[in-house]
């Protein structure tokens, strides 16, 4: 698989470093890659979009899965994971997940992170949907991210590790036999390295992330803005599993016209014994699966909007009072702060929660090293589709996924330069002139953007309503392409053009591959094809972009990879 060629729109790179591997994204994923290839004698280096610890990551609440309590065993938290993916996940994938995961997490701990324990110095373990037995690691009560952030952070920095901070990525380099080159990227800083430059590499590790910005009201910081899958897609690779956005069941409800990130409350609160009620009180989730609340997170979403939906209620509750202030502050101090900070007191109130955006299962196509399909390019953490996930993540299996996969890729970049010997080789991007570049966007086509995608591709879709988010996403780009090939015309290269243009990329995949799938599995959920159907899409979309900017789509019931040339349906003009 080779680079399209396209860029986005951006002046000619001003400066170059040299690196064995870059790594972009400094959330778990990113940064358990780059302490590897480090420690390995790899250069390395970490470019990341804001400050090091300005990613998902912090955000992340719950924890981190992993078979750790006594009785408990990989084969059981495989078997939870399989039920919650909805026939989906690659359960080799799985597997590897689940069997490297607790020394993944002991690695962690001895890298300096500091999760909860009992007086006696065990682990404290609580329970999340879809989780049969007691296994989420947390940590500072509700603020396992946090302190998963601030350890790598610190081990980063203690160990010297290169970073570039305030780095939007733009583009895949690649060399004139289509392996990867390095990136290049902007930089908002001061002196040497300031505006586009160019960091060579033979490989790169995307880290970057999700696209939770894609819809109005997320759970993900202002930096999700897709832009690894964008990327990714630009450079050739394959894409898979983009219609699985996961809404988490319990976001802090701040009004109907709330936007951009919100809060989230941890499935955790329900793991120690929160209550789901309507405005009358009624606990509407029992009866609908047998772990009432604690049913995978798909089931809990539908749940809660189809209560919406026939009460006409804007949210739900989560009720905890009968946690008391005690246990409310301990256990979930950054909820209870949060949920004080908005007038919503969980000791003497029921909280008022919604659905919102929380999590990509799908991105970019890898295999079980993280390779994807452009050689040298890696991807992990929730940019990449490893085929864990399925049609729908296991609650905290993410942040287990980003230490697990990213090790790997370490072991990787590792073996391949001692095999082709140390720093050997300096790679030489070349330019592709024929491709003209991507034309931009403007600022506030984001706006229009997540409009677009909340009504038409949310929790809920229809051939009907995805009918016409593509009709309006379609429109957008049109717009932008003809300003370009008719006047010459862009919107002006910068931070907020690049990450809208990288929005509509993602938005239209999503979408394109929402459309293809006639079925509701996981959290995809089409109300004009209710039932799940195993005979025609116990299948993954898989999505690329042709140098021509069409897009080609496959799908396939085998997780091989490689992926085996298959007949590709050319599917929508760009
Ligand atoms: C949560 O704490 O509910 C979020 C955990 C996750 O998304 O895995």
């Amino acid at each position: 698989m080779t680079s399209t060629g396209i860029r986005l729109h951006a002046p000619a790179p001003g400066w170059s470093i040299n690196a064995d591997v870059v790594v972009v994204g400094s959330g778990v994923a990113g940064l358990t890659a780059a302490l590897r290839c480090e420690a390995a004698g790899l250069k390395t280096v970490v470019v990341t979009k804001a400050r090091l610890d300005d990613g998902s990551t912090r955000w992340a609440q719950g924890g981190v899965a992993a078979a750790l309590g006594e009785g408990d065993t990989p084969e059981q938290h495989l078997d939870d994971t399989l039920v919650a993916g909805a026939g989906l996940c690659d359960e080799e994938a799985v597997r590897i997940l689940v069997t490297e995961g607790p020394d993944a997490v002991r690695r962690l701990i001895a890298t300096g992170a500091h999760f909860d324990e009992s007086e006696e110095g065990a682990l404290e373990l609580t329970r999340e949907g879809g989780h049969h037995r007691r296994r989420i690691a947390h940590a500072g009560g509700d603020a396992t991210g946090a302190e998963i952030s601030r350890a790598l952070v610190e081990a980063a920095r203690a160990r010297g590790v290169r970073t570039i901070e305030n780095a939007l990525v733009l583009d895949l380099l690649t060399d004139g036999d289509g392996r990867t080159a390095g990136v290049s990227l902007h930089v908002m800083g001061e002196g040497q390295h300031d505006g586009v430059g160019a960091v060579h590499a033979p490989a790169v590790v995307l880290a970057t992330g999700g696209m939770g910005q894609v819809f109005s009201a997320t759970t993900n910081p202002s930096v999700s803005t897709g832009d690894g899958v964008a990327l990714a897609l630009r450079a050739g690779a394959e894409v898979s599993d983009l219609e699985f956005v996961q809404f988490h069941p319990t976001v802090l409800f701040l009004g109907p016209d709330a936007e951009g990130q919100q809060p989230l409350v941890s499935e955790a609160v329900r793991g120690e014994g929160a209550h789901l009620v309507d405005a009358d009180g009624v606990r509407f989730m029992v009866g609908q699966h047998e772990l009432a609340e604690l049913a995978p997170r798909d089931i809990v979403a539908k749940g809660i909007l189809r209560r919406m939906l026939e009460q006409d209620a804007e949210h739900m509750f989560l009720d905890a009072r009968h946690f008391g202030a005690d246990m409310w502050e301990h256990r979930f101090p950054t909820i209870l702060a949060a949920c004080r900070a908005h007038g919503i007191d969980p000791v003497t109130d029921p909280i008022p929660i919604a659905p919102a955006a929380h999590y990509a299962s799908g991105g970019v196509r890898t295999d079980s090293r993280g390779r994807t399909t452009v050689p040298g390019l890696y991807a992990c953490g929730e940019v990449a589709c490893t085929g864990v996930h399925g049609a729908n993540r296991l609650a905290s299996n993410s942040l287990l996924e980003g230490l697990v996969y990213a090790e790997r890729i370490a072991a990787d970049i590792t073996a391949a330069h001692a095999a082709n010997g140390l720093h050997a080789r300096v790679p030489e991007p070349v330019e592709h002139p024929e491709v003209p570049a991507h034309p931009l966007l403007a600022p506030e086509a984001r706006f229009a953007i997540q409009r677009i995608m909340t009504g038409g591709a949310g929790v809920l879709r229809s051939a009907d309503s995805l009918a016409q988010a593509a009709d309006e996403l379609q429109r957008l780009h049109t717009e932008a392409r003809d300003a370009l090939d008719e006047n010459g015309k862009t919107a002006e290269p910068g931070v907020d053009t690049w990450e809208s243009t990288n929005l509509l990329c993602v938005a239209r995949v999503l979408v394109a591959a929402a459309r293809l799938r006639e079925e509701t599995r996981g959290c995809h959920w089409r109300e004009d094809h209710a039932e799940r159907d195993d005979t025609a899409w116990r299948r993954h979309i898989v999505v690329r972009l042709n140098p021509d900017r069409t897009l080609a789509v496959h799908t396939t019931d085998t997780p091989d990879f490689p992926p085996t040339q298959q007949p590709q349906q050319r599917h929508q003009e760009q």
